[in-house]
């Protein structure tokens, strides 16, 4: 199995990505321990402030048994950091066709932001079949998902934008969703207060009702 399949076959099983903006590397090994330890395995990165960098490379040198990946990548040179720095996969909120050339070129899996049916076909146009759908929530969920379903019967997404413990079930009974990526696994406020033991308890949650679908 090649590098990008094995990623998306990880993200298959796993189901959740936990997304991060980490106010100080130094969070970022005991933020991925914290969900870790409630069995979420897949951490994105977010480039939303100047510690994305730091905190990846954090990780890549803790060797810990996570599968990390970079989100919010809106340039190549943001690419390129969180490449040097072992991002294993990258997010970016919306279709940017100079980032994704640029990825796949460099066999990155790359999963990026759309929200309708031009910026699905963009990203198809390119040889594309899992995408980012985001915001999920504002603009319609699973609702959404079911209707592009049929017409986009090759594409499969990962939902992220207003996901929550509360509604994980209904994206995940969905056949064209891969996993859910979000912040509810360990919010911002939660990150802040460095209460890491409150952060396994959800992911711990959210593991409970992803195994609970998958059976
Ligand atoms: C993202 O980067 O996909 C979103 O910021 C996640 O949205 P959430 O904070 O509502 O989970």
């Amino acid at each position: 199995m090649g590098k990008v399949e094995g990623l998306i076959s990880e993200m298959e099983k796993a189901k959740l990505v936990a997304i991060m903006t980490i106010p100080d590397a130094k969070l970022a090994i005991p933020l991925a321990n914290a969900v870790l330890a409630g069995g979420v395995k897949i951490i994105e990165i977010t480039f939303r402030n100047d510690q994305a960098k730091d905190a990846l490379k954090a990780l890549q040198a803790a060797k810990l048994p996570v599968h990390y990946g970079a989100g919010t990548v809106r340039t190549i040179e943001q690419g390129k950091t969180a490449a040097e720095a072992g991002a294993e996969f990258m997010v970016s909120p919306g279709f940017n066709e100079s980032i994704v050339k640029w990825a796949l070129k460099n066999n990155i899996p790359f999963f990026p932001g759309v929200d309708s049916t031009a910026s699905i076909e963009r990203a198809c146009d390119l040889g594309l079949k899992i995408l980012k759908f985001f915001p999920a929530a504002e603009l319609g969920g699973p609702k959404w998902l079911k209707a592009v379903k049929e017409p986009y019967y090759d594409i499969k997404f990962i939902p992220t934008g207003g996901v929550t413990l509360e509604n994980i079930q209904e994206y995940l009974q969905l056949p064209n969703v891969v996993a859910l990526g979000g912040s509810f696994l360990a919010p911002k406020d939660l990150v802040q207060a460095q209460k890491f033991g409150d952060i396994t308890a959800i992911c711990k949650k959210a593991v409970d009702i992803v195994n609970s679908v998958k059976k």
